[in-house]
């Protein structure tokens, strides 16, 4: 089965979109989490909701006082963001090679579950780029699944798709985002939210972009 990431969430955008863009209600700690970046960049400029999906994250960053931004590779989940969210900007962009974005734009990225169909041996790219677009001592938010293995998705939430998800080890994550020259403030575990979410223990991690 070829993973084919881009095509996966623009067929599956609306199912995604249906079942999640009010996940945050039921998931105080994500809340939390979000609260806290929010007071750490402050009013210092604008915060990228980075693989943002329907636009959850940029949803709750922005009515609590963050100016935001989305971006996602995804047509598809775009539209649904943009439905859902239209006092917001949403662009398109491959975090891996954020071409179209200029460096230090951002005092803030929030990527939450952005990294899990990224191949470890492609975290370098995006944690180049994250580093790129934001500015010196901008912060970084990342959530993800934690783990070694790979799961082959052939359904998302009753859509058929072809999409890898990748866990990570936070071990992994830390030491690739010093060697991005990021300072890794914290790393936070937690378990799953039973009847809500996927059944996976879960990575939040707090770091800053190294001037
Ligand atoms: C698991 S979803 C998470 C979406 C949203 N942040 C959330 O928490 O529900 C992963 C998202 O990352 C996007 N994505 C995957 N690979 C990407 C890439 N290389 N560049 C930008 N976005 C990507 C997908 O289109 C999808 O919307």
């Amino acid at each position: 089965m070829k993973s084919d990431v881009r095509r996966a969430y623009d067929e599956a955008a609306k199912a995604y979109a249906d079942r999640l863009f009010d996940e945050l209600a039921n998931k105080p700690f994500d809340r939390a989490m979000l609260d806290r970046i929010i007071a750490k960049v402050g009013d210092s400029g604008t915060v990228c909701d980075m693989g943002c999906g329907p636009g959850q994250i940029a949803r709750y960053l922005k009515d609590h006082g963050a100016e935001v931004n989305g971006i996602d590779l995804s047509s598809g989940k775009l539209e649904q963001a943009r439905r859902l969210n239209r006092d917001i900007n949403f662009i398109r962009g491959d975090m891996r090679a954020l071409d179209g974005v200029a460096d230090s734009t951002f005092a803030g990225i929030v990527a939450a579950y952005a990294i899990v169909n990224i191949p470890c041996d492609q975290l370098p790219s995006v944690f180049r780029e994250f580093k790129r677009i934001l500015r010196p001592g901008g912060n970084l938010l990342l959530s993800f699944h934690i783990g070694e293995e790979t799961l082959h998705v052939t359904d998302l939430f009753g859509v058929a798709v072809k999409l890898d998800f990748f866990f990570h080890l936070p071990i992994t994550v830390k030491d690739l985002l010093a060697a991005a020259e990021f300072a890794v403030d914290e790393v936070i575990e937690r378990k799953p939210y039973p009847d809500v979410e996927a059944q996976t223990r879960r990575a939040y991690m707090f770091a800053r972009r190294l001037a």
